[in-house]
């Protein structure tokens, strides 16, 4: 059932745990659903727009004067079965982390080293989620939704979806136009395993042999060692990007600080740890009142209780102030900030 809301507190639909309220919420079950509210509520089509997932990567500065939509939209249908691989459409409202366990489950390789992400599926391509040496962009084969304009049914291949690190299409020129209804996934059936990871093996070793229920421990165990749990402390994973800068600016940087822990892009860029560059620059645990930079992971940072949007956002200017005063290195946000 379609259902508008005015005036909607959104709390509890961001994991920083803000209190902004939207001017209106529309949660819907299917696109259909999605369709029929904007041809019987023809004024939303001039209001500014919100895709909400599980509100994992935004950050509310101030009410939202627009339309949030939600779409709760259910259902895993396997599209084909092949020799090596399986696709699988799977719908904008589930949730990313079990359909990772579901996938486990089935012995289909490719998801496991994104195990416990925040977030419905909806989000997966919009932001191009990725961890310990995946992103989800090598496994979408396909992204399905509704173009608001013509509130027709899209559908975009890899290719179309243009994706980058962290971001794509859907947060670039389809922002505000595209809601994101299902995702095809290409899986693997054979045995694919990505261990590149630092640390990753010796952590799947203390399961037992390398398989995707052992894989999918490590990640998690991995994950609740460093990130916070939204329940605790509100926070939307990593704040800032890894900075992507050339191969001198970063040697630079080495021959200053040997152990500053860099990551090869192609054949002339580097990726510089964020985290590592804010943790150096002394601002892991230190507070803002009631935002916090977060004292296990630098990259993170958390509402401590009561934060508002904007105390979190002012910390993050602080830090990213300062990181580049120290180290000459602009950060970029990687979490999506909402008002102003
Ligand atoms: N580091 C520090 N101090 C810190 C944090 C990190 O020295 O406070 C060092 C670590 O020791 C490590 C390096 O920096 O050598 C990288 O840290 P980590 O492995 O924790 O990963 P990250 O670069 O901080 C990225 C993603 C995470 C993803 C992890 C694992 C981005 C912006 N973040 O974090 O994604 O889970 O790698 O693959 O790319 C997210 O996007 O929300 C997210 C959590």
């Amino acid at each position: 059932m379609q259902k508008l809301y005015d005036n909607f507190l959104l709390k509890e639909f961001n994991t920083f745990g803000v209190s902004a309220v939207a001017k209106h919420y529309l949660a819907i079950d299917s696109s259909d659903e999605l369709v029929g509210a904007f041809q019987s509520n023809i004024q939303l089509i001039n209001e500014s727009r919100l895709s909400l997932g599980a509100g994992s990567n935004l950050l509310f500065l101030s009410d939202y004067d627009g339309l949030i939509i939600h779409p709760l939209i259910e259902g895993i249908r396997i599209v084909s079965e092949q020799k090596y691989h399986v696709e699988v459409e799977v719908g904008a409202g589930i949730k990313w982390d079990s359909f990772v366990a579901w996938c486990v489950d089935n012995g289909w390789h490719g998801v496991e080293n994104l195990s416990l992400i925040p977030g419905d599926v909806g989000a997966v391509p919009v932001q191009n989620i990725g961890a310990y040496g995946v992103e989800a962009s090598s496994l979408i084969s396909e992204v399905k939704g509704i173009d608001i304009q013509s509130l027709k049914e899209i559908s975009l291949d890899r290719e179309a979806c243009k994706f980058g690190y962290r971001t794509s299409l859907f947060k670039e020129k389809l922002k505000e136009n595209f809601i994101v209804t299902s995702v095809v996934f290409r899986l693997s059936v054979q045995p694919h395993f990505t261990l590149k990871y630092e640390g990753l093996e010796p952590t799947i070793s203390q399961y037992g042999e390398i398989n995707l229920q052992n894989i999918r421990k490590a990640i998690i165990s991995i994950r609740e060692s460093k990130l916070p749990d939204p329940k605790v402390f509100g926070n939307a994973g990593s704040f800032f990007k890894n900075p992507v800068v050339a191969e001198n600016i970063a040697t630079s940087l080495k021959n200053l600080y040997p152990e500053m822990p860099v990551y090869p892009v192609g054949t002339d860029q580097v990726k510089i740890a964020a985290g590592w560059l804010i943790d150096k620059a002394g601002w892991k645990g230190r507070s803002f009142g009631n935002a916090a930079v977060h004292e296990k992971q630098a990259l993170v940072l958390i509402n401590k209780g009561g934060a508002t949007g904007q105390e979190i956002f002012r910390l993050s200017e602080m830090v990213a102030e300062d990181v580049l005063q120290k180290f000459d290195i602009a950060l970029e946000r990687e979490v999506q900030v909402v008002g102003n």
